[in-house]
């Protein structure tokens, strides 16, 4: 019987535990005898017909990034493109494909309809997993819980900037990254920033002002945290420059966290001394290092679910999902035989779990996101 050929790749941008999942996916391979096929640079590898078998391949998966590296290829954007690719998945002989990538890589698999395909989304940004408006099917994206993580510690008294915040009685803007969605911005509340703001929601400046005079004039030092897409009350984003989009026409953005900082120097002026209101940007530290546990264990999960829908005989296309049963982690399929679109699944911070008024996460966006992140203490300080 002829071995069944699987590919696989990687693409957008990459989080910690990439290679982890690839490592579960050659285990299972070699256990089932299917022959591993590793394209580079996520679809630009199909298209060129760039691959590696991985079957032998050492990996070591608790580093971070992508051995099969990454691009960010819009195959609607390249003329044939489509047509190429299913030539090229043909020729080769592949049996199905599992794609890893955010909203904008998964988002070619639609074009795709007749090549099997397993689904993982990995991005910091989390915003792919709700189903129907509201029915969460996807609990976080692979990469999340680690970068979650980092935010948190990032903000926080034992580990972060707050220490150094409440020494100088600095006020501190953290950048978070996210271009659409604030999930990760939101996460960091596990480390008790004051302030979060998040794409969702438009800033109401002067309100905003108001809330930063309050709470410094009590505290004596502030963190905020700002995602990268945050926008004002007009909807212009804060921080974008539209003149560098990539292929699927999303802006870069030049610094949010900086910008709002310059702003509230300003205007503060009146108020307190403001050579104290500083920003930092970790920027690509989210992305970069090594992947927690949680996405360590789901990347195991994941590699191995993958091949094994294969191997069960799976001939659709599926997204592979994470959730917790007691507790536990827990992966299944989502079948798309009815979602047209990756937009269907695009999932936003809504009200339930960001409260406006406060600028932070409710008491519901807590208890989502305690099951990723462990909450760092909030000791109490100053004498
Ligand atoms: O899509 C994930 C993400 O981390 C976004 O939050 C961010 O805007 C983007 O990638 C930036 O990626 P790059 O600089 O690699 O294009």
């Amino acid at each position: 019987m002829k071995k069944k050929r699987i590919g696989i790749l990687t693409g957008g941008g990459d989080v910690q535990p990439l290679n982890a999942v690839i490592k579960s996916a050659i285990d299972s391979a070699n256990r089932n005898n299917f022959q591993l096929i590793g394209f580079k640079r996520g679809w630009q590898g199909v298209l060129e017909k760039e691959s590696v078998p991985l079957n032998n391949k050492i990996l070591d998966r608790t580093i971070g990034g992508t051995i099969l590296k990454s691009s960010r290829v819009n195959l609607t954007k390249i003329k044939g493109g489509v047509e190429l690719v299913k030539k090229n998945v043909d020729e080769i002989g592949l049996d199905g494909l599992i794609v890893i990538g955010g909203e904008d890589t998964l988002s070619n698999s639609f074009c795709l309809k007749d090549v099997p395909q397993v689904l993982i989304s990995k991005t910091i940004d989390n915003d792919v997993g709700i189903a129907d408006g509201r029915k969460v099917v996807n609990y976080f994206t692979l990469g999340h819980p680690t970068a979650a993580e980092k935010i948190s510690s990032f903000v926080s008294l034992s580990e972060g900037l707050r220490s150094t915040a409440y020494s100088h009685e600095r006020i501190i803007v953290v950048e978070s990254m996210g271009m659409h969605a604030g999930w990760l911005a939101l996460s960091s509340s596990m480390g008790h920033p004051d302030f979060i703001i998040i794409p969702e929601f438009t800033l109401d400046y002067s309100n905003f002002l108001d809330k930063v005079v309050e709470k410094y004039g009590e505290q004596k030092d502030l963190i905020i945290v700002i995602a990268e897409g945050a926008r004002w009350s007009d909807g212009s984003y804060i921080s974008a420059d539209e003149s560098e989009k990539d292929s699927f026409g999303h802006p870069r953005f030049k610094g949010a966290a900086n910008l709002l900082a310059e702003k509230m120097k300003k205007d503060l002026k009146k108020f307190f001394d403001t050579r104290n209101v500083n920003s930092v940007d970790p920027s690509y530290l989210y992305r970069s290092g090594r992947p927690n546990k949680l996405d360590l264990s789901a990347a195991a999960k994941l590699g191995r679910a993958a091949v094994n829908y294969f191997k069960s005989g799976g001939n659709n296309t599926v997204l592979l999902t994470t959730n917790f049963k007691d507790g536990k982690l827990v992966t299944g399929s989502y079948s798309l035989s009815g979602v047209s679109n990756i937009d269907d699944l695009h999932r936003f911070v809504t009200e339930r779990f960001y409260d406006p008024s406060t600028m932070n996460a409710t008491k519901e966006g807590k208890k989502y996101i305690r099951n990723i992140v462990t909450e760092f203490p909030l000791n109490s300080y100053g004498i």
